[in-house]
């Protein structure tokens, strides 16, 4: 068992606040990402949670006992840095069953540990190497399986496939995916990369200057961002922005006025903001689609053609930027006008106060 829960964490570096007071609960097994981007501050509240920092207020909860105070190594925890330090002089064996041999344990139950966790990493043909005769791929498995071998209570990550080239960095999402499955084990991923969120998340924390946006699994963010920060930060290629305004017509159903073109809007509550609101509105690329000459004319000036899908960007006679994405190959040309418009029931609409709050479906 392993839950953890934080409560109004904070963190100062002398006077600066870093962390503003962090709510929030992992549960027994999950895969939680903290996402956000560089130097919001995943790296300082893992270290927290680690124990490798102090808080300057808040608490920290492990299995129901607060360990806010209490040491790093007494935790239980472990965690892989992105850059992994594995010990040179020593074997891959050795470097896996480093830590252990400090402890009480039998030489055999260490044996076995360090075997199933090599098992585990496809790293059984390689114990008796040094880090140099190994891949960047096949280092980063033993930065992990060393921490295999300390069972846990809950494994830390953070970022630990930057370093890795974009190949190697798919291919071991999915073995952390599966590696996660395998060991039940709780786990908390930090990484800059929306894509590695959506794709191994049970729940993405999403960052952002040291304040929690928004909590939830991977499609809810992607489907009900809370926040135009969230739309604009989960999803690839981006979100597009536009201003807007709220439209009351007195024989119909209130309308979102953008680009010169009303949209229908019957998925939000629009009645509930008067008349003239100004507002924005986010389409992602693949939510719009071609459309005709009463829609919006799109001066096409870069199309990227990645072969089961295309994205093509331009600009609308306002000026304002907009990407649309295609499913499979396009013939449409740069410089080309193309017609394009919204797909009903996908159009988001940002409040302008504040922190641009989205509107709520209605349910
Ligand atoms: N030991 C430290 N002393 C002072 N400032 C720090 C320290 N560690 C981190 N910071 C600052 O805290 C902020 C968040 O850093 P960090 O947690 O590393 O962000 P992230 O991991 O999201 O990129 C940054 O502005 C960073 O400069
Ligand atoms: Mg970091």
């Amino acid at each position: 068992m392993a839950n953890l829960s934080l409560s109004s964490v904070r963190k100062s570096f002398g006077q600066q606040e870093i962390l503003h007071g962090i709510d929030l609960d992992v549960q027994d097994g999950e895969f939680v990402v903290f996402v956000g981007p560089s130097g919001c501050g995943k790296s300082t509240l893992l270290r927290l949670i680690a124990g490798l920092d102090e808080v300057t207020a808040g608490d920290i909860v492990l299995d129901g006992k607060t360990v806010t105070r209490v040491a790093a190594a007494e935790r239980g925890l472990s965690m892989v840095f992105q850059n992994y330090a594995l010990y040179p002089h020593m074997t891959v064996y050795q470097n896996l069953a480093f830590g252990l041999e400090n402890t009480p344990m039998k030489r055999s139950d260490i044996d076995q540990r360090v075997h199933k966790a090599a098992d585990l990493l496809q790293l059984s043909q390689l114990l008796g190497r040094k880090p140099r005769q190994l891949s960047g791929g096949q280092r980063q498995r033993v930065a992990i399986g060393r921490s295999i071998t300390r069972q846990p209570k809950i494994f830390l990550f953070d970022e630990p496939l930057s370093n890795l080239d974009a190949e190697l960095r798919v291919q071991m999402r999915l073995e952390l995916s599966k590696l996660h499955k395998d060991l039940r084990a709780t786990m908390i991923y930090v990484t800059h990369d929306q894509v590695e969120a959506m794709t191994m998340a049970d729940k993405i924390v999403v960052l952002r200057d040291g304040q929690v946006e928004q909590v939830g699994r991977p499609l809810d963010l992607y489907n009900n961002p809370a926040n135009r920060f969230v739309a604009g930060f989960i999803g690839s290629p981006r979100m597009n922005f536009l201003g807007a305004t709220v439209t009351h017509s007195p024989d119909g159903p209130p309308r979102i006025s953008a680009e010169g073109l009303a949209l229908s809007a019957a998925h939000l509550p629009l009645g509930q903001l008067q008349a003239q609101t100004p507002v924005t509105i986010g389409i992602r690329p693949e939510h719009l689609a071609l459309g005709t000459a009463q829609d919006w004319p799109l001066e096409v000036s870069v199309v990227e053609q990645l072969g089961n899908t295309s994205y093509v960007h331009g600009t609308l006679p306002s000026a304002a930027a907009l990407t649309i994405a295609l499913n499979d190959q396009t013939a449409i040309r740069v410089g080309s006008t193309i017609f394009i418009k919204p797909i009903a029931g996908k159009v988001h609409v940002f409040l302008r106060a504040g922190t641009e709050v989205a509107m709520k479906p209605n349910p």
